[in-house]
């Protein structure tokens, strides 16, 4: 069976099919997503929280990406594979194109992701510049946390949502062809994904994204920490971890979530 590929996730922002994201971390979870019709798989860097149990997701090595993506690209035959770029594995243009490298070489990934704005349009241009496929990261950024000094909503403020429209726009135009929005208020993401041509994938962002993420843990309850308000855990409606992954797919697909309740 072929990978979706960037183009299929164009067309369903075209066709306004959701995009179902799920993160993944190793092969039998890969395998399960995989049944349940998971578009992308995106071996996210909060593996550094949710698998290692590190307080945040500062610590992961860009050995453990690699080892993470081989293992979930290994059972996995229809989803595009993302794989995240560790803190600081990005620091300079020539850092990211090596690193990337790395994950798509001997990790598999079909498309690397990094977190920030404005100050990354150089280094996204580099990277795709050399045909390298990137996904954008904008809203909270778990990398920064430390900047950040907390879990908290982004941009809510005129000023700050009009920087982030600016900074997806500058990102789009340096060659990014996803764009994920984390923990950002609904009407900032609806207008995010209407102006930008390509996909936008929402977790915390409400329902007016081209798709969402959920952690995966999340999703089956298993998080070590209280579950996030804009997450639910799936395993409480249903009888199995495969019926509950399942049932988060096709309540992205149908629309039925996230709900107000889920969105800031
Ligand atoms: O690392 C991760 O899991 C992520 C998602 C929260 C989008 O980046």
């Amino acid at each position: 069976m072929n990978r979706n590929t960037i183009k299929t996730l164009q067309h369903k922002k075209e066709t306004q099919h959701p995009i179902v994201v799920l993160t993944c971390y190793d092969a039998s979870f890969a395998w399960l997503a995989e049944q349940a019709g998971v578009d992308v798989l995106l071996v996210g860097d909060s593996l550094g929280m949710v698998v290692q149990g590190h307080e945040t997701t500062v610590p992961v090595t860009l050995d453990d990406m690699v080892y993470h993506t081989v293992n979930v690209v290994r059972k996995s035959r229809q989803a595009l594979v993302i794989a995240d770029m560790p803190f600081m594995s990005y620091a300079t243009p020539e850092q990211a194109v090596r690193h990337a490298a790395r994950l798509m070489q001997a990790g598999g990934a079909q498309m690397v992701k990094l977190e920030g704005g404005a100050v990354l349009v150089p280094t996204v241009q580099h990277l795709t510049g050399r045909g390298i496929p990137v996904c954008a990261h904008l809203g909270l950024l778990p990398q920064s946390i430390h900047q950040l000094g907390g879990y908290q909503v982004q941009a809510r403020a005129a000023a700050a949502a009009e920087q982030l429209l600016h900074e997806a726009q500058q990102l789009q135009a340096a060659g990014a062809q996803l764009l994920v929005l984390e923990c950002v208020p609904q009407a900032l993401a609806a207008q995010v994904s209407c102006t930008l041509d390509i996909p936008v994938i929402g977790i915390g962002a409400g329902p007016d994204t081209d798709g969402q993420v959920l952690v995966l843990y999340d999703v089956i309850g298993i998080s070590v920490n209280t579950i996030p308000r804009f997450a639910h855990n799936f395993l409480v409606e249903t009888d199995s971890v495969a019926e509950a992954i399942a049932a988060y797919a096709s309540a992205v697909r149908e629309r039925r979530f996230p709900t107000a309740q889920h969105a800031f």
